[in-house]
Formats: C-alpha cells, sequence, structure tokens
C-alpha cells in the first residue's frame, strides 16, 4: 500500500515514537482494541480490523503535526499541547503521566516570591509558557530557552532559577533547588486535530479508550447488607452512577455491586465492614462502557 492510498483511507494517531510514553500509549490503544506490532524502527503501524494507521513521531511535535493536519490525532502532553499554543482539541486525559511545571530556585536561594525574580535569568525548555506567566505578574527576565538538562543549569552560572517539569521531585533535590510556585499541573492526553478527516471514527476511538481508562481507575466492589443500613452504605459507594442492588434469598439482606475509585477502595472496605456489610469483594475491572 503506497503512502498516499493510506494517507486517503485510513485515520492517523500519532504516537511517541520512543520512552515511557510510547509503551504507555501502546499498551492503551492495545487494551481499547486497538493493538499493532511495530516492526524495527519503521514509522508507521497498521491497527487491525479498524481503518486506523499509527504513525510514530517524537512526542514534542505531535501537537504542531496534529494541528497541521499530518495526523487526525495523537497522543502526547497537555504541556507540550499548551507551549506549542496550537489549536487542537484536547478530546480526553489518560490519567497518566501526571506532572507539574514550577519554578524552580536554588535551595539556599534568598528568593521568596515570583516579584523577586524580577531583572534573573531563567533557563527552561517552555519559554513560551514561562514568559506568559512572568508576564502575568510584572517579572521582567531574561529567559534562556534549551531542549533539555535545564535542572543543572543554576550551578553551571547560566541561570538563577529554572523552569521545569516535576513529578517525584527527585530531580529537583538532586540538584539542591526548590519549588518556588506552581505554574501548571498536566498529564498525559489524547488530542485531536480540526482537520480530522474521519470524525465519527475518532469518537468510537475516543469511547473506546475512555472505557479504558475508567476501568483503570475504578473497581468493581461487592458487598451484603441489611436492608436497613443499605442507606448507609450508600453513602459511603455511591457508584459511578448508582449502585445495582439485588435481592438475597433472606429477605432482610440485599447485595450491592457498585464501581469504587481505586484511591478510596480500602478506606471504603473498612467503612462498609464498619457499618455491618460482609462478604466485601474487590474485582478489577478489565473495560467498561457506562
Ligand atoms: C523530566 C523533567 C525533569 C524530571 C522530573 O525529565 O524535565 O528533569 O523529569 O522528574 P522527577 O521530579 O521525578 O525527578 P525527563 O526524564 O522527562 O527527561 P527530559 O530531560 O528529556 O525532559
Amino acid at each position: 500500500m503506497n503512502a498516499e492510498r493510506r494517507n486517503m483511507q485510513n485515520l492517523r494517531i500519532g504516537v511517541p515514537s520512543k520512552g515511557r510514553l510510547s509503551e504507555l500509549a501502546a499498551e492503551l490503544l492495545a487494551q481499547g482494541g486497538m493493538g499493532f506490532r511495530r516492526q524495527d524502527r519503521s514509522l508507521f503501524a497498521r491497527v487491525k480490523d479498524i481503518p486506523i494507521e499509527i504513525t510514530f513521531l517524537r512526542t514534542d511535535d505531535i501537537p504542531v503535526l496534529c494541528a497541521e493536519g499530518a495526523i487526525d490525532m495523537g497522543i502526547t502532553g497537555s504541556d507540550i499541547v499548551q507551549e506549542n499554543e496550537v489549536d487542537v482539541q484536547i478530546r480526553l486525559k489518560l490519567g497518566v503521566g501526571k506532572c507539574r511545571l514550577a519554578v524552580c530556585v536554588p535551595e539556599s536561594s534568598s528568593i521568596q516570591n515570583v516579584a523577586d525574580l524580577d531583572g534573573c535569568r531563567i533557563a527552561s525548555t517552555f519559554p513560551r509558557v514561562t514568559s506568559a506567566f512572568l508576564r502575568q505578574h510584572n517579572a521582567s527576565v531574561h529567559l534562556v530557552k534549551l531542549s533539555g538538562s535545564v535542572e543543572v543549569m543554576v550551578s553551571l552560572g547560566v541561570a538563577d532559577a529554572i523552569v521545569d517539569l516535576v513529578e517525584t521531585g527527585s530531580t529537583l533535590a538532586a540538584n539542591q533547588l526548590r519549588i518556588l510556585t506552581e505554574i501548571g499541573q498536566y498529564e498525559t492526553v489524547v488530542i485531536q486535530g480540526n482537520g480530522c478527516r474521519f470524525p465519527e471514527l475518532a469518537d468510537r476511538i475516543i469511547r473506546r479508550l475512555e472505557g479504558v481508562v475508567i476501568a483503570r481507575s475504578y473497581s468493581l466492589l461487592e458487598y451484603n447488607i441489611r436492608r436497613e443500613l443499605l442507606e448507609q452504605a450508600e453513602k459511603v459507594t455511591p457508584g459511578f452512577n448508582s449502585p445495582t442492588v439485588n435481592a438475597l434469598e433472606d429477605p432482610d439482606w440485599c447485595a450491592v455491586r457498585v464501581m469504587v475509585k481505586k484511591k478510596d477502595i480500602i478506606e471504603a472496605m473498612e467503612k462498609l465492614e464498619s457499618i455491618g456489610a460482609n462478604a466485601i469483594l474487590e474485582t478489577e475491572i478489565a473495560n467498561c462502557r457506562l
């Protein structure tokens, strides 16, 4: 199949060609029934049974290429979308790759607030977002635009402060830096270009991925409870929409099935047990449509 023919028939999704995000994107698409196999270092892969073609690109280029119409959709970071100031829609937040963009100064620095940055040198790979933020705070700085290794710029004497992504904070600690203030919070997202050639298929892809994202963040909780305690239990587990309640052979008891956020599951189980629920079971959800 030549490139032109491929272009005409398939929705094209740009995914990161390497790194952790590349693996995350491949796993997510596979779980949503859109698995693919990349041969060696090929730039394209075809998804089976659905007209989708995967294009492997640099994560940083995905928003621009989506805005330019080279790809219909893409998986990238919302930080990169904002920095590129491109006109694309963020269709879905994937709940992974969460990080913060922060202004960071040396641990020993006397700088206490953003206004103190006036006249400083600031290094960043996010020049547009940084400039806009500093403008809002009336701080006039000399911006050093870089494409990586920003955290060493203070010790190299290049900058007084940096604006960089912080995930766990270990890079900052290793470089004796502290957060002065946070500019924004970001995560991995699915974007869609305004010129997307197959909007209905794009909606179908989003529904599939949404099912996976929700399934990953929720568990299914089942328990038995006396009917008179049901209202109390439902306050602990209100569910995504509402819990499913089934009768048991003993008319005084009922069985409840409900979705609970994974991060809340242990606390919910403890509370239910203290209310009087029993046979409390947590089950993983592989996929869902709600
Ligand atoms: C990012 C960021 C920081 C680091 C922060 O770099 O630029 O250097 O992660 O993470 P931490 O708070 O968990 O230490 P990344 O590893 O993505 O590589 P990059 O330098 O190519 O951006």
